[in-house]
């Protein structure tokens, strides 16, 4: 891992990921940006780019960010794992744990102000319990990451709000949210429109 963009280049030690991936995924944006999304792993899109969230999922990020006054340019976004998953399959626990490693690295040296998590996988990597997203999406939990502590803001994955429109305005709500505890002006007057935190 490179300590200047915590870049991972060489790393074997999920043996299924190695024999799926094109290649490693690691995480963009600036290395100090106030908001840092975690996604759950590289989908084909990603895994063919080499840059997390840009598939339709990340066609629908790019949409909130610039709803909410943010962009890719000025946020961190990675993932939990870092290579794509046969058949897309969820990470196991094997392999979450064996990239947490890195994840942890990346949130320590960018330091951001919120920690997003975009979905059901991420949410409960980083909070260490089951989270009904749904019903958690907006949710600021004050947490230890790597003995640090983290605000971590649950989301829905943008993914969820092309099978379900009516999840869109919950992540609209939360990227707003992620916005002004970002210090961000969001053009609402620097409200949340989720309410105070
Ligand atoms: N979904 C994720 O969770 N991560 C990506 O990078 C893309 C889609």
């Amino acid at each position: 891992m490179s300590s200047e963009n915590f870049s991972v280049t060489d790393c074997e030690r999920c043996p299924a990921l190695c024999a799926s991936r094109s290649r490693i995924v690691n995480g963009t944006g600036p290395a100090d940006a106030d908001v840092l999304f975690v996604g759950e792993a590289p989908g084909a899109n990603e895994d063919e780019r080499g840059e997390p969230f840009v598939g339709r999922s990340g066609d629908v990020l790019d949409e909130a960010l610039l709803e909410a006054g943010l962009d890719r340019e000025t946020v961190r976004i990675t993932n939990c794992v870092r290579c794509r998953p046969p058949d897309n399959r969820d990470p196991t626990g094997e392999e979450l744990s064996n990239c947490r490693e890195y994840l942890e690295a990346e949130i320590a040296a960018v330091d951001p102000a919120v920690v997003v998590t975009l979905g059901k996988v991420p949410s409960e990597h980083m909070l260490g319990r089951d989270v009904a997203v749904t019903k958690e999406a907006g949710d600021l939990t004050d947490v230890r990451i790597a003995g640090e502590p983290r605000r971590v803001l649950v989301s829905v994955h943008p993914a969820a709000t092309l099978y379900d429109r009516s999840q869109r305005g919950t992540f609209d709500e939360t990227l707003a949210a992620a916005a002004d505890l970002a210090g961000v002006e969001t053009g609402g007057g620097g409200q949340s429109r989720l309410g105070e935190f």
